[in-house]
Formats: structure tokens, C-alpha cells, sequence
């Protein structure tokens, strides 16, 4: 650990249980003269978080023989392109975003980072990269670091039995193949390094679907073993509508002064854009996404869409992601299925013309958390009884899709379920 970084914790963190955490040293020698007794703790299930979308530092290095503006640097070391607020403003957000977007290679069906552009996630199992996605600790990168700081209290320890699982967000489970090795690994390793016991994962939105794709990739015998729950925070199970908006117009993050219209650029150019689009096992093929005033675009149509708005390489990345759509196996795993509801969430779009192609849509409002529909964060319950394993809910009316994560109810249930052997 950076002694700088150790510092902050040690500023920012009020939590007495930290500085004996063992991983930063206390300055001062105790005061006691009894000698440390060995420490009797209970087993607690080990904690891996898994992130949603946007959910991960991403690091870069360039070495560009071009430049899109001359504001723009063509080579630079290793730094930190996401999340760092500072370069998504205008005019910096144009270099930003010609760093961070990805080109779609129809031939090999995969995606690739613009030419002398290397991406790389840091601190894999460090649950710190996934606590804050700002590395600076920034107030708004903040992510996990509340829930880390809850299992703290209750006796967990950093880098021993809180860990991170940070991938490349941007990527559908079709390119994550090496995510998923490593995640399979992280959890034998950690469940060997705690007394042989079983893990939990702690998921967040696109993190929840995700880590399903894993759990579907192992054995019931491997899970018996090596998993003990997974607990869900804002599962976007079944996509969301917020994609289909993401590719008419862009999104701005919500809270930052932001340029939906830049940013679409880029957050179109990924494939977890496509697979985050509505799943066809939840939204019914007459379903309308899309108005204008003489047409719809259902749910059949998405393909029409695509080609309407210009954009044929969202379908073929649709495409390449609907296999992991259309499995919807249980995880075969104790799951609790946490999500915020009763909050207005993007349901259709309105376009005032008929020729969609750049035009800004109205959007017309449903009820979900703000960010994924309530269908999608339900779909969980469509386990109940298919499994051997039990699944419990928790819906909370006014709890959007980030404030699950900083919610009272969310940490009491936590704290219940993880003092659970
Ligand atoms: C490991 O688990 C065994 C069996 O439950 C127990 O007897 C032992 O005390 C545990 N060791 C530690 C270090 O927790
Ligand atoms: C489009 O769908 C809406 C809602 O289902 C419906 O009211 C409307 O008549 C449809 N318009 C056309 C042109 O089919």
C-alpha cells in the first residue's frame, strides 16, 4: 500500500477499527501492557465486491501518431482516465473521449481501444479501486466505501477478507473471458486464505448480471463450496431502458455538468451499452421503445432502430451479447436481491419527427430506481422456487439506484445476513 493513500485513510476514515487493520501501521505503541491476546474472531464469510457500469478505475497510456484536437497529448504515461472529473469538461472531454471509446471489428467480433491507446484496470482484489473510483478519493468516486467501511466495523479487514473485483466495464462477458479466470481464482484464493470458507459477493447493478454470467460458467459442487450468497444491490438483471436512451442521446451521468451529446459517443462504442439493452425474456416483442408520430419501434424493431438512428454496430453488438441475455439459469447460490423502487425511470422515448437520426427524444417516465426498470430489478423473483437455493427480496420505495448503497435498511440487512454462518 502507498503511504500516501494509507495517510488519507487515516484522514478521512473515523472508524477506530482501521488502525489496527494491520495493513497501515499505527504510529503509536499501545498503552496496555497486557500482552495481545490471539485474536478469537467468528468466521465471517469473506466479501468480494463486484461493480456495475463505470464501476472500475480504468488506467491509460499513449502513444498516439495523431491527435483529434491539438489540445490533445499523443503520448503520456500511465494515469488514471477514469473516473477523474476534470477530464470530462469541455474542451478536455474531446481527448477524453477518443481515449476511452472503443471501434467495433466485425470481422473478429470484438472491440478494440483507438490506435496507440493501452487501457488497464488496476488493483485487482484490492477493494479499494472499487470504494472509490476516483483514486484522488474525490467525494464523487465515491462507490463501495461505505459498505467497505460497514464490514469494517463489523470486524472485516481490507485486503484480507474485503476484496475487489474490478473489470473493464466498458466490455460485455463475451470479451471478459480473462475477468472471469481471474475472478474464479480470486475466490479459491480467498476462501483458502480465510480458513477454508466460503465467499460472498457483494454486487452492484451491471455487477450483479455479471457475476451471474460467472456463476453459470461453475459447477454446483464448486459452488457449494467456494460461494456462500451473493447479495445484490440494484441488479439491472434484465437490462434497462436507459440503453436504448443511452444510444437516441447520450446520458450526462446525472449529477455532473456534463455533455450527454460528447459522452454518447463513447458510451455507444461499448458492448455492456448492448448488453445492457431490455432483455426479450422481460419486454414483450410488442412492446413499444420508441414513438414518433407516425411509427413505433417495439421491441421486434430494435433492429429498425439501430439502422434509424445510424448506428448498425449497436445490433451487431446487441447480438453478440444475447446469449448471456437469454440465459437466465438461476445462480444456484443464496441470493438476496436488494433494489430501490417507486422511483420515475426512462420507459419509452417520444420523438417529436419522424426521422429519428440525431434528433433529442422526450422521455416518457415508468417506475423503476431511477436508473433501471422495476422489472429488471424484479427479475431476480423469477428464480423463487426454480432453485434449490433461497432467495430473499428487498424493496425499497424511494431508494434509487445509487442510494442503495448508502441506505440504513440496506446496512442493517446486511449486517443480519453477514453475522450468519
Ligand atoms: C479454522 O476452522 C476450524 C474448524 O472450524 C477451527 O477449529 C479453527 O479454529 C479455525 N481457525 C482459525 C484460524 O480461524
Ligand atoms: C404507438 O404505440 C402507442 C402505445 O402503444 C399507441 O397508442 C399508438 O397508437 C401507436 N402508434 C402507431 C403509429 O402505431
Amino acid at each position: 500500500m502507498k503511504l500516501g493513500h494509507c495517510a488519507a485513510l487515516f484522514g478521512l476514515l473515523l472508524f477506530a477499527t482501521l488502525f489496527s487493520a494491520g495493513n497501515c501501521l499505527w504510529p503509536f505503541s499501545r498503552k496496555s501492557n497486557t500482552p495481545p491476546t490471539p485474536p478469537k474472531e467468528p468466521q465471517l464469510s469473506p466479501v468480494i465486491f463486484v461493480p456495475g457500469d463505470g464501476g472500475s478505475q480504468v488506467e491509460v497510456r499513449l502513444s498516439k501518431s495523431y491527435s483529434p484536437y491539438f489540445i490533445c497529448e499523443k503520448t503520456h504515461d500511465w494515469y488514471n482516465l477514469w473516473l477523474d472529473l476534470e477530464q470530462l469538461v469541455i474542451p478536455m472531454v474531446y481527448c477524453w473521449v477518443d481515449n476511452v471509446k472503443l471501434y467495433y471489428d466485425k470481422a473478429t467480433r470484438t472491440t478494440h481501444n483507438s490506435p496507440g491507446v493501452e487501457t488497464r484496470i488496476p488493483g485487482w482484489g484490492d477493494p479499494d479501486v472499487v470504494e472509490w473510483i476516483d483514486p484522488t478519493l474525490n467525494k464523487a468516486g465515491a462507490y463501495f466505501k461505505d459498505i467497505g467501511n460497514l464490514l469494517v466495523n463489523m470486524g472485516y479487514v481490507r485486503r484480507r477478507n474485503i476484496h475487489g473485483a474490478p473489470y473493464d466495464f466498458r466490455r460485455a462477458p463475451n470479451e471478459l473471458q480473462q475477468f472471469f479466470i481471474d475472478l474464479k481464482q480470486l475466490v479459491e484464493d480467498t476462501y483458502e486464505a480465510n480458513n477454508q470458507t466460503a465467499v460472498t459477493f457483494i454486487t452492484h447493478s451491471m455487477g450483479s448480471p455479471m457475476t451471474l454470467v460467472f456463476l453459470q460458467q461453475q459447477t454446483l459442487e464448486w459452488k457449494t463450496r467456494y460461494v456462500r450468497r451473493q447479495i445484490s444491490l440494484a441488479g439491472a438483471w434484465a437490462g434497462s431502458i436507459k440503453a436504448v436512451k443511452v444510444y437516441a442521446m447520450g446520458d450526462d451521468l446525472d449529477s455532473f455538468a456534463l455533455s450527454a451529446k460528447i459522452l454518447r459517443d463513447e458510451q455507444i462504442s461499448h458492448p455492456s451499452t448492448a448488453w445492457l439493452l431490455p432483455s426479450p425474456l422481460f419486454w414483450k416483442p410488442s412492446e413499444v421503445l420508441a414513438m414518433t408520430p407516425s411509427k413505433n419501434y417495439t421491441m421486434a424493431q430494435l433492429e429498425q432502430f439501430f439502422t434509424d438512428i445510424d448506428y448498425k454496430t449497436g445490433w451487431e453488438m446487441r447480438k453478440d451479447t444475447m446469449r448471456y441475455t437469454q440465459n437466465f439459469s438461476p445462480p444456484d447460490v443464496e441470493l438476496h436481491c436488494i433494489y430501490g423502487d417507486g422511483i420515475s425511470t426512462v420507459e419509452r422515448l417520444q420523438y417529436k419527427k419522424d426521422n429519428i437520426a440525431g434528433e433529442t427524444p422526450k422521455l416518457i417516465m415508468g417506475v423503476g430506481d431511477g436508473t433501471v426498470n422495476q422489472r429488471s430489478l424484479r427479475a431476480c423473483q423469477h428464480w423463487s422456487g426454480q432453485s434449490s437455493s433461497q432467495i430473499s427480496t428487498l424493496a425499497l420505495q424511494g431508494v434509487d439506484h445509487m442510494g442503495v448503497l448508502t441506505n440504513q435498511d440496506v446496512y442493517q440487512y446486511i449486517r443480519t445476513v453477514m453475522q450468519q454462518p
